[in-house]
């Protein structure tokens, strides 16, 4: 026997009653996207008061970091002073023994203060404090100063350091100091990392308006992996010569803002045991700061 079918429980009686449900329920969900919204405006507000302070951590860091490289340098110097006063005998003879622990003084306090120049570098960058101050100059002095730079530095007889000479380079317009402490960086970092065979710089025309310098060296190379983050600060490859070697992986992070700010970037090729090749390209002539001419 065929049962008797009822009537749907909510089929619509009338359409007055229908319509007012559909309100309440529009009413409803604005009211819950108001709530929403409220509660997204909350969010924003605890997001900028999140990124004020970070803002203040990161410039009490910048501070911090200045201030305490700054009073390092003074009695850094003042251990080299005396380090070089004692090797150049103004006191007395030393013996063979002393005068080897001497040099170790010596060598540690100006490593020391070298890293805390890279270090308040950074900061200055980071605090947006560093100046650049432009000027017209030719490549080839640029080189012969390097040269001279590196020259007492090369002990290991197994590696060649050469200059090319940069042919066509214009005169530039741009900060040579900060171009020649990344150049420094990148020599220094070829001869410490290539136990034989050379490291070259050289400079070239790069579309009409850049220009690249490079420095090609024989060493231990990089493996691709690392090729990124060897530019990020504190960043050091694990490998038995790093081991035996001392840094504090802040050069490269440094020359990579000294080359952004000089309006340019840096570049890096190479291939594990076979060498490595960095590069910074940077405009002829700085725009910020368009002279008239030489
Ligand atoms: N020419 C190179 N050949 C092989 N590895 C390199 C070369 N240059 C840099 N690296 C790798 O990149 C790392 C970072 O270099 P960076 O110059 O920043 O630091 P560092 O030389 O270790 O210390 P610092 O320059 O602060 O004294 C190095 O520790 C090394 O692992
Ligand atoms: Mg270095």
């Amino acid at each position: 026997m065929a049962e008797e079918s009822n009537p749907a429980p909510d089929a619509p009686e009338d359409p007055e009653a229908a319509l007012a449900a559909c309100r309440r329920e529009i009413e409803g969900l604005r009211q819950e996207l108001a709530e929403t919204n409220r509660g997204v405006v909350a969010l924003y507000g605890e997001l900028d008061a999140q990124a004020d302070q970070l803002r203040e951590a990161t410039e009490l860091k910048s501070r911090f970091l200045a201030y305490m490289s700054h009073e390092f340098r003074t009695p850094i110097n003042s251990i080299r002073s005396i380090a070089r006063l004692l090797t150049d005998r103004l006191d007395g003879p030393l013996t063979p023994e002393q005068e080897r622990q001497v040099a170790f003084i010596h060598d540690t306090a100006t490593e020391f203060a070298e890293m805390v120049d890279d270090l308040l570098d950074l900061a200055k960058v980071e605090a947006g404090r560093i100046e650049i101050s432009p000027a017209w100059f030719e490549m080839v002095d640029l080189f012969t100063a390097l040269r001279g730079m590196f020259k007492p530095i090369l002990t290991n007889p197994d590696v060649s350091l050469v200059f090319e000479h940069p042919d066509g380079i214009p005169k530039l317009f741009t900060d040579h100091q900060k171009l020649s402490q990344i150049l420094r960086n990148f020599i220094s970092n070829a001869l410490k990392f290539t136990p034989r065979g050379e490291v070259r710089v050289t400079a070239q025309r790069t579309g009409a308006e850049m220009v690249t310098f490079a420095v090609a060296d024989t060493g231990i190379g990089i493996a691709p992996e690392y090729h990124s983050a060897v530019f990020n600060d504190f960043a050091r490859v694990d490998s038995p010569i790093q081991k035996r070697l001392r840094g504090t992986g802040l050069g490269l992070s440094l020359s990579k803002r000294l080359a952004l700010l000089l309006g340019g970037n840096v570049g890096l090729e190479s291939e594990l045991g076979k060498g490595s090749t960095f590069s910074v390209t940077i405009p002829v002539q700085l725009k910020a700061f368009e002279s008239e001419g030489v």
